[in-house]
């Protein structure tokens, strides 16, 4: 009994060290930078949920823990997920390689193509 007891506490300092700290920085990020703040984050992934007319979970798998309805967002089991970063690069470079005089009264880039220039709302621009 005491045993498990013992094993049962270790399994939760085990989990509470591995809990994201409060101030919640991104643990799986390999296309957008690392720095990037909540907000611009939730701006991002709006835009491709609405790009593509689809819901969060089209490329987030479900959290493990199945007593909730949570997607585990930094998990990469979701195909899909990986195919969007693919097209997150071939965008970067359509709009770098042709599309690089585009630029604002800042000077700033404006990208000329993004995923709503294929997708128009659909998951799968051809059908
Ligand atoms: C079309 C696919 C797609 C959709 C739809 C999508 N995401 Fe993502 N999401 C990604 C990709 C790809 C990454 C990883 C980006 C990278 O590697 O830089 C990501 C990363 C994230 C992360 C960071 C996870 C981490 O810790 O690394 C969060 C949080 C997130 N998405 C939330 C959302 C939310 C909330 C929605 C719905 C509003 C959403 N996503 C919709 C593709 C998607
Ligand atoms: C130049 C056009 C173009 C742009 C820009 C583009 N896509 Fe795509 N995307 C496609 C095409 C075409 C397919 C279908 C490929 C196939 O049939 O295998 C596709 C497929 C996908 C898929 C797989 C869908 C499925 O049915 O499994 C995802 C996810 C995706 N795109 C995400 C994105 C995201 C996110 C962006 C913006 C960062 C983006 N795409 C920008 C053309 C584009």
């Amino acid at each position: 009994m005491l045993t498990v007891t013992m094993i049962s506490l270790f399994i939760l300092i085990g989990l509470a060290a591995t809990k994201p700290p409060e101030d919640h920085k991104f643990t799986n990020l390999k296309v957008l930078p690392k720095d990037i703040t909540m907000e611009q984050l939730d701006k991002v992934m709006d835009s491709f949920k609405e790009a593509l007319g689809v819901k969060c979970s089209f490329c987030h798998a479900p959290s493990s823990d199945t007593s909730n309805h949570h997607l585990d967002f930094a998990s990469d089991a979701k195909p899909e997920k990986e195919i969007a970063r693919k097209m997150m690069k071939m965008t970067t470079k359509i709009n770098h390689k042709f599309f690089s005089y585009n630029k604002n009264e800042q000077g700033e880039k404006i990208p000329a193509v993004e995923c709503m220039t294929c997708h128009h709302g659909k998951e799968h621009p051809v059908h």
